[in-house]
């Protein structure tokens, strides 16, 4: 059986000693998970929470963005060595608040992948349609564009080290989530599409993971899907108590 993991994104929130302590508490409930389990803190907290969860083989961590170049001039920027230097083992990229505000484009994200797995950090690619696309209905053509202008270059060997964040931006932080149903659908879209590309074998252990205010009430039902293989949570991540229970949905 392919890999589930519930990822946390906490984005811009906690401050480091509120991250620990929400480290900390979810750790503290959480024994046999049917998946792994990942804090996508803020930089500034990984070194910390990194020793909160040391040694337990069920949790990682993952930055939230790294920048496509190794280093340099790149005044506030995060390398993925400095990612690496405080613990992660997971990146997240792509995720749409970052092709939103900071005009992360599909082409930069292909430098970011490339970077990330050059060093032995694993990403976790975001892909998602804007509500318009949803509603002329492209949104399989959409989404299938994102990750052919940011992943199918990769080798095969390369592509095995993604997890990807199926995330429709009308559903992130606003309550309204996809249905199990849209998930699903979309999911098999992109394991057909991964299919395609890599073969069948590759596809059936891609790691896809639901985004879009999944959370405590509804987390059963999405990974109950077939193709739904975790989430990436944001606001519900920020809940210890949430987020256990939404660990516990996996399948
Ligand atoms: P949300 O965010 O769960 O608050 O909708 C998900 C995400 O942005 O990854």
């Amino acid at each position: 059986m392919r890999q589930q993991i519930v990822a946390g994104n906490w984005k811009m929130n906690t401050t480091i000693a509120e991250g620990v302590a929400l480290a900390k508490a979810v750790v503290e409930k959480v024994e046999n998970p049917r998946g792994k389990v990942v804090f996508g803190a803020p930089a500034t907290h990984l070194d910390a929470v990194s020793r909160t969860i040391a040694g337990n083989q069920h949790f990682g961590l993952a930055g939230q963005n790294c920048h496509q170049e190794e280093k340099g001039a790149y005044t506030g920027e995060i390398s993925a060595d400095m990612l690496l230097s405080a613990g992660a083992d997971y990146v997240i990229l792509g995720h749409s608040e970052r092709r939103q505000y900071f005009k992360e484009d599909n082409a930069m994200l292909a430098k970011k992948v490339n970077l990330a797995l050059s060093k032995g950090l694993k990403p976790i690619f975001c892909c998602g349609e804007p509500l318009n696309i949803r509603e002329k209905g492209s949104h399989v053509a959409y989404v299938s564009r994102q990750l052919k202008a940011s992943l199918y270059h990769l080798t095969e060997e390369q592509f095995r080290q993604i997890a990807i964040a199926y995330e429709p931006i009308w559903a992130i932080g606003t309550g309204k989530t996809a249905s199990s149903a849209q998930a699903q659908d979309m999911h098999l879209a992109i394991r057909k599409a991964v299919s395609r590309k890599y073969g069948k074998k590759v596809a059936n252990a891609t790691t896809i993971l639901y985004g879009g205010s999944c959370n405590a009430a509804n987390a059963a039902e999405l990974f109950s899907q077939p193709d739904v293989d975790g989430g990436l949570i944001g606001g519900a991540s920020l809940k210890a108590d949430d987020f256990v229970t939404i660990i516990n949905a996996l399948k």
